[in-house]
């Protein structure tokens, strides 16, 4: 298509993008687990949303299993960075499995702050997404005294069993503006509220959303590279609409459609914490040969954080 190849583009590329701190780890805690004991190793669902790195790590002698039902007894199971309830920790410890935890830090943070919240007598209303792993992890920790919302209207409508003992938690990769929203909402209906002493949103989802902010007007398309189940890559994407900007989520760059770039100058690009680095090169390389590129990089922050390893497979 003429009007699409040949075009000179400038591609304007977020920063912090890419994998956080706690899928790091988690990719890490497989790798090593696989060099120290060998495979089959077991891994209770999708380490990280992401189809490449499932991919990459199967490759390698990982098994992915839905339930811990399908693991054999004494073998070793990873359990993935979105972290499970306390039901899956007493059913891999009656099946005699040998567990590996790589639930983010970030994500134990939420648990920790729920099991305080319910024993001092509060309704915990957790803010997040039905059906998400992370949340069916959290919701765990105290089943009778938690409440999963989603938006401002369930948030005003919201009954409990004593107003004055409410306290709120929140999934680690929802969208900052918008849970800011039901927070206030929650306030409205229930003054006493309590929260988190940090946001439970993490460092990570944070900065991809500022990140994208910052570069997402600018831009004529918005592209993300993050898999399907990617909740923060998702929000990325929804991000860019708010902001006025068409986007698209890619998985690779077999997702990428020469028709969007007709009549697009400036592309933004960012990816979600789970999705591998190599994949946004690829993907700069697949426009550089749709037309001339320039890349700027806006990078508004620079992430430190890194995570140490659970003991079961620390090496030094
Ligand atoms: Fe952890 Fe946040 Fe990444 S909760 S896994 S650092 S997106």
């Amino acid at each position: 298509c003429l009007a699409v190849a040949g075009t000179a583009r400038t591609v304007l590329l977020a920063s912090p993008r890419s994998f956080c701190a706690g899928v790091e780890r988690a990719v890490e805690v497989v790798e090593q687990a696989l060099e120290q004991r060998g495979s089959p190793i077991y891994v209770r669902k999708q380490i990280v949303h992401n189809t490449h790195v499932v991919a990459d790590l199967e490759a390698r002698g990982a098994v992915f299993v839905d339930e811990l039902e399908a693991v054999p007894e004494g073998a070793t199971v990873v359990f993935s960075a979105h972290g499970v309830s306390p039901q899956v920790h007493r059913q891999a410890d009656e099946r005699g499995l040998r567990v590996i935890d790589a639930t983010c830090p970030l994500v134990t943070k939420v648990h920790t702050e729920a099991r305080r919240f319910a024993a001092r007598g509060d309704t915990v209303v957790l803010i997040g997404h039905d059906g998400h792993e992370e949340v069916e992890g959290t919701l765990g920790e105290a089943p009778e005294r938690t409440v999963l919302i989603s938006t401002p209207e369930e948030a005003a409508a919201l009954e409990v069993e004593n107003p004055e003992r409410v306290s709120y938690l929140t999934q680690t990769t929802l969208a900052v503006d918008e849970t800011a929203e039901v927070v206030d909402a929650l306030r409205a209906r229930f003054p006493a509220l309590r929260g988190p002493a940090s946001d439970d949103i993490c460092y990570a989802t944070t900065n991809r959303q500022d990140a994208l902010s910052a570069i997402a007007e600018e831009a004529d398309l918005v592209l993300v590279v993050g898999s399907d189940n990617s909740s923060n890559s998702q929000r990325l994407v929804e991000l860019a609409v708010r902001r006025g900007t068409a986007a698209h989520l890619i998985d690779d760059t077999r997702d990428l459609r020469p028709e969007w770039l007709a009549g697009v100058r400036t592309i933004g690009l960012t990816a979600g914490a789970s999705a591998p680095p190599g994949l946004v090169e690829a993907v700069i390389r697949v426009l550089g040969g749709l037309g001339p590129v320039t890349v700027h990089e806006h990078e508004i922050t620079r992430e430190t954080v890194h995570f140490s390893l659970p003991p079961a497979v620390r090496t030094s």
